[in-house]
């Protein structure tokens, strides 16, 4: 209740309360380039759209005499005890968000601060281990984009592992770029050139490639980058990729259930039901509806769910058609450009004390509550 009864106290929070709000005051916070980065997708951008509109005709069945105080918001993710339901998903170069360029750490200390763990994607600004040290107890996640090169693969990975990440998250959905207009019309790419990738510049095997250090050549050092992109990774990949860790294996942009099953038969310990915000693909059904399918098929292995959430609603709608969690993507970026950590903080804990209050209101203390009877498609 706290946020609520401070308001009424005359505590007002200075940060957005409502999305619309957040979107609006992060689009004149950042530079024209970053923002259309960070807010655009793939071709018209129909598929980003209707992956949050949505959640508009999915409803939840307010059950009543069911209150209790001892509301239970905690997840058990592959043995990862997690306060909330809820986590930060992957952000390439989220530096770019940040006034200072260190979002990675940003993200790290809100994960630090809240318990929601954050999954650090390859293309960090700040180093890996910096980051691991940065989220404290919280469990991290670590994203790979699986370079062409398998040394590198398996030396990012290892790098995380002994850094302290205790997931790693492989994103399938991006082994080429999605076409994405915006990007291509606001001179973007140059402003991404100029920062430096320090997972990669930092990687002993990615420097070992270079004749001279990032340091020394930076230009040669990003296209060295850029070259590692298009792996065009297949189910036969799949036994590499499990053996380049112990740590629990998640498959992201997993939308079929065929795949799904596919993964699960293979031993991966979750899926990741995404389809990237929109950003890769345009012309596809709202992720959402893609995931009682993929929860089915993936018959009792934990379900990660992002694109498309907006409010702690969409959470709740989300947990009752079978996520295990549920990823939070742009909103956050928001917080980070209006307030650094403590932007992020913001956001969570809204989206939280949203989600929290909606399920004591109508009934579902607990997550297990929250079934796909808890809900209902209207048109
Ligand atoms: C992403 N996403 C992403 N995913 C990933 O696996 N690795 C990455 O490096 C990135 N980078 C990235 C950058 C930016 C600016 C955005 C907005 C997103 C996709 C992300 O993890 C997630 O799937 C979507 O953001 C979820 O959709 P919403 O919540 O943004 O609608």
């Amino acid at each position: 209740y706290e946020i609520y009864f401070q308001g009424l106290g005359g505590v007002l929070p200075t940060l957005p309360m409502t999305y619309a709000d957040l979107e609006e005051r992060a689009r004149l916070a950042l530079p024209p380039g970053i923002w259309s980065y960070v807010a655009g997708g793939a071709g018209d951008e129909l598929t980003q759209r209707t992956n949050a509109t949505a959640f508009e005709k999915i409803g939840l069945v307010p059950r009543m005499l069911r209150a209790t105080r001892d509301r239970d918001l905690s997840v058990d993710l592959f043995g990862l005890k997690l306060p909330s339901p809820i986590f930060m998903a992957p952000v390439g170069v989220i530096g770019l968000c940040a006034q200072n360029g260190h979002g990675d750490l940003a993200t790290a200390e809100a994960a630090a601060r809240t318990g929601v763990p954050m999954v650090a994607s390859t293309l960090t600004v700040d180093p890996l281990e910096e980051v691991a040290a940065a989220f404290g107890d919280t469990p991290g996640m670590f994203q790979l984009y699986t370079p062409n090169d398998r040394d590198l693969a398996q030396s990012l990975v290892s790098r995380a592992e002994a850094a302290g990440f205790k997931a790693l998250v492989v994103t399938l959905d991006t082994w080429v770029p999605g076409w994405r207009p915006r990007d291509l019309s606001t001179s973007n790419f140059p402003q991404l050139r100029g920062h430096c990738l320090a997972n990669y510049f930092s990687d002993p095997v990615f420097r070992a490639m270079l004749a001279k250090s990032p340091e020394e050549d930076p230009k040669t050092a990003t296209l060295t980058w850029v070259s590692q992109f298009g792996n065009p990774i297949t189910w036969d990949d799949l036994a590499w990729l499990r053996s380049l860790t112990d740590l629990p294996l998640v498959l992201k942009g997993i939308c079929h259930p065929d795949d799904a099953r596919r993964a699960k038969d293979a031993g991966v310990d979750g899926i990741y039901c995404s389809n990237h915000g929109g950003r890769q693909a345009n012309g596809g059904i709202p992720a959402i509806e893609h995931l009682p399918g993929v929860v089915a098929a993936a018959d009792g292995l934990p379900v990660l769910f992002d694109s498309g959430i907006r409010s702690g609603a969409d959470i709740v709608k989300a947990l009752a058609l079978g996520a295990t969690a549920v990823g939070i993507g742009r909103p956050y970026c928001y917080g980070l450009a209006l307030g650094g950590a403590d932007g992020i903080v913001h956001v969570l804990r809204t989206l939280l004390a949203e989600a929290d209050l909606l399920m004591a209101v109508d009934g579902y203390p607990a997550i297990a509550d929250l079934t796909p009877d808890a809900v209902r498609r209207s048109n």
